[in-house]
């Protein structure tokens, strides 16, 4: 099916289960979504400082990877999402849990979400999908939704770093050869830098408390102006939290090699190569599963699993 806007494009590649799981993380398994989600989760509680008596909006929110390990540890978590199909593998996997909404969106605002109804927002891996007019009224809308000092914390996908700009090039590679009377596909991958995302959010009524650009991401925390919250304060908290919330070299190390094998044609095994053993961080052990799930999703090509990916080594 070609897709004409976000709706059909997303609910195209969620139109099965192991198709959301897929569009959400590359790896068709919940096993992976729940090392990336926790690893992801720790990252979005330690920008926002989260609390017990928060209510927390996420945007793009797909299978609730992230939603599922955060929503236990806040008031309320809204998962709002413009493919009705992840919403649906959303639900079925937060079923256990009564604190959750899910809203369906149908442009790039929160239509049915009151004014100043959330303490706190996050969208990770989502605006690298939109054409940056969508970023901008989503960015508005946020600020509409969040009470005033509300924090936001969201990525794009940054130029500004080698392997950021190694994963643009993978774009234009694909580009180069297209058919020119063909639009690209209309969520395609958007690459930004931190100066563009400081003026983006300055110009939607928020203020950068912290960015990390240290990896293939820029990753932000702003607050929304307005309120009585100490912006110096949080500068400060920010900046003791930054291991907690920067990527860190590990993992773009690792991400890097995923992406040259995937997009560059290297040969699979320098995934393995990568990983090297256990004591380099925790990072291993969630690539070692996440690359293992790629492998056997290109057995095919790839042949069969070394042993350094099986489950039971
Ligand atoms: C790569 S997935 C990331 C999902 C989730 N944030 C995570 O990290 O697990 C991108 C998600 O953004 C949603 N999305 C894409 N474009 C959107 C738009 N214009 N408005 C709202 N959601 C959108 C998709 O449906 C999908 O669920």
């Amino acid at each position: 099916m070609a897709a004409s806007n976000y709706k059909n494009f997303w609910d195209d590649k969620a139109s099965t289960r192991t198709g959301a799981f897929i569009a959400v993380d590359g790896s068709a398994n919940e096993e992976v979504a729940r090392l990336t989600g926790a690893y992801t989760a720790r990252q979005v509680a330690a920008a926002l400082a989260l609390q017990p008596t928060d209510r927390v909006l996420e945007l793009g929110c797909g299978v609730g990877r992230i939603g599922r390990e955060l929503a236990p540890r806040v008031a309320h978590w809204e998962g709002a999402d413009i493919s009705a199909n992840m919403l649906g593998v959303a639900r079925e996997r937060l079923a256990g849990l009564g604190n959750v909404g899910l809203t369906e969106l149908r442009r790039s605002r929160f239509d049915t979400l009151a004014d100043a109804s959330f303490d706190k927002a996050y969208c990770v891996a989502v605006f690298i999908h939109m054409d940056k007019e969508d970023v901008l009224l989503y960015l508005e809308d946020l600020a509409r939704v969040l009470v005033p000092g509300g924090l936001l914390f969201f990525d794009t996908w940054n130029l500004a770093h080698p392997v950021g700009w190694r994963r643009f090039m993978l774009e234009v590679g694909q580009h180069r050869n297209a058919d020119p009377s063909q639009r690209k596909d209309v969520a395609r991958n958007q690459f930004s830098c931190p100066e563009e995302v400081r003026l983006f959010l300055d110009h939607c009524g928020f203020e950068l408390l912290a960015q990390h650009g240290d990896s293939p991401w820029v990753q932000s925390v702003a607050m929304k102006r307005g309120g009585s919250r100490d912006a110096a304060a949080e500068r400060a908290r920010l900046q003791r939290d930054a291991a907690r919330i920067a990527y860190t070299p590990l993992w773009t190390e690792l991400f890097d090699a995923m992406i040259r094998v995937t997009g560059e044609g290297l040969p699979p095994e320098a995934m393995t190569d990568a990983l090297g053993d256990d004591a380099r961080g925790e990072e291993i052990a969630m690539f070692r599963v996440w690359y293992r799930e790629l492998w056997r999703h290109n057995e095919a090509h790839w042949g069969p699993m070394p042993a350094a990916l099986q489950a039971d080594r």
